[in-house]
């Protein structure tokens, strides 16, 4: 007879820190570099990264999803490991983080996606979750046979995806669906999740993107256009009004960081001058932003500059760059403006994680921003 087990919690959404944390992208690596410390996620790496965040209490371990490279056949940037199979090994590896997998749903069928985080629920007992996305890489879409839609039909096929996605979630009888883009007969999903649900996150920028975050995810992720708090402040509070006003409901609002910690501020800015600016990988991102904004040719310079360097430092992040106290202190500045998770990513995600675990986790407690582990377990 099987053993039953209750449920765990799904830190990402159920955690009381007042900053939940994430790992972010190890599946691939999230700086666009040729630094050597650049990780190529080295996959027993990624075992002992995720054990270790596991153990200090952080509450999440997200994946990034690509299916082609940038910068032509085998460069770095189509590296990352496939999400599901990724999650699923990584829950077996741990026993609280919650475990995320990015799916794309102009590729994936919401049937096979319901069937797959279901495994992944059932391994981590509770702990899968998504990160939606809907695509805007031309050519990762071609190999799947198919022109990309556009923006408008995407966001439009995205909401029927997470309309069966939930049923097949919900019900236990068969059902039909009639909608513009998937027309299912019969649809089932066994065996049984544990959770009612994933824990939903999404990223979308644009005002459809945003609308979608809105109305569906548990959390949604901004692009900061700024590192002036009060600007974050004002992109948060309008995310905010719109899922009470709209949609009547509360969202957690996240934001993902790049994360360079060194004894002096000094060095710090050294290492991401050396890795951003002397050894980035320009030619990669260049075509990044040449694709993914179709008006990047008629945005002003300084813009493009900027998220280029973003990019380069860690697919976009937020700097949180300099001595752990300073990293502790941007940290406290984000959740002052209503920042409730924040995502990490580093060139060197195993020492990174030390040096964070050691010396920024402490003050965080101190700070008041989240509980000890032994507090929270
Ligand atoms: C933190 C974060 C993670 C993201 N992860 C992925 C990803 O793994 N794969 C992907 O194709 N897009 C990813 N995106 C892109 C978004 O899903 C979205 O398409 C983008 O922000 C543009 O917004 P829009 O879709 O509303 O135009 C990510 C964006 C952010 C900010």
């Amino acid at each position: 007879m099987s053993e039953i087990r209750p449920p765990k919690p799904n830190l990402l959404r159920d955690s009381a820190n007042r900053i939940k944390l994430g790992v972010f992208a190890t599946n691939g690596g999230a700086a666009f570099t040729h630094h050597p410390d650049r990780f190529d996620g080295d996959w027993e790496t990624q075992v002992r990264i995720a054990k270790h965040a596991d153990e200090l209490g952080i509450e999440g371990f997200i994946s990034a999803s690509r299916w082609k490279p940038f910068g032509g056949d085998q460069h770095y940037s189509g590296d990352l490991m496939e999400t599901y199979t990724w999650a699923a090994a990584i829950a077996a590896s741990t026993q609280r983080i919650a475990v995320m997998s990015t799916v794309h749903m102009t590729i994936i069928h919401p049937v096979i996606a319901a069937k797959m985080a279901t495994t992944v629920d059932i391994v981590s007992n509770g702990r899968a979750g998504m990160n939606l996305v809907c695509g805007w890489y031309p050519a990762e879409v071609a190999m799947f046979d198919e022109e990309i839609k556009p923006h408008a039909d995407r966001y439009a096929l995205a909401d029927e995806w997470v309309e069966i996605f939930d049923r097949l979630y919900a019900e236990t009888k068969s059902f039909d669906y009639n909608g513009e883009y998937y027309k299912l007969r019969g649809a089932i999903n066994q065996p049984r999740p544990v959770q009612n649900r994933p824990l939903f996150m999404n990223a979308g920028g644009s005002p459809r993107g945003t609308e979608f975050a809105a109305k569906n995810a548990d959390i949604a992720f901004i692009l900061a256009q700024s590192t002036d708090p009060l600007k974050i402040k004002a992109q948060v509070d309008q995310y905010r009004h719109l899922a009470r006003e709209k949609y009547g409901k509360e969202i957690q609002i996240g934001i993902s960081t790049y994360v360079v910690q060194r004894d002096t501020r000094q060095a710090a800015e050294a290492y991401v001058h050396d890795y951003v600016v002397t050894q980035g990988d320009d030619a990669a991102v260049a075509e990044f932003i040449e694709i993914n904004v179709a008006n990047a040719k008629t945005m002003p310079d300084g813009v493009i500059q900027q998220m280029s360097f973003a990019l380069k430092a860690g697919y976009g992040g937020f700097p949180l760059v300099g001595t752990a106290e300073d990293i502790a202190n941007s940290i406290k500045a984000l959740s002052d403006a209503g920042i409730d998770t924040i995502l990490l990513t580093w060139t060197d995600y195993e020492g990174g994680l030390r040096a964070f675990g050691k010396d920024v986790l402490p003050r965080l407690e101190q700070m008041g921003l989240r509980e000890p582990i032994a507090a929270t377990a």
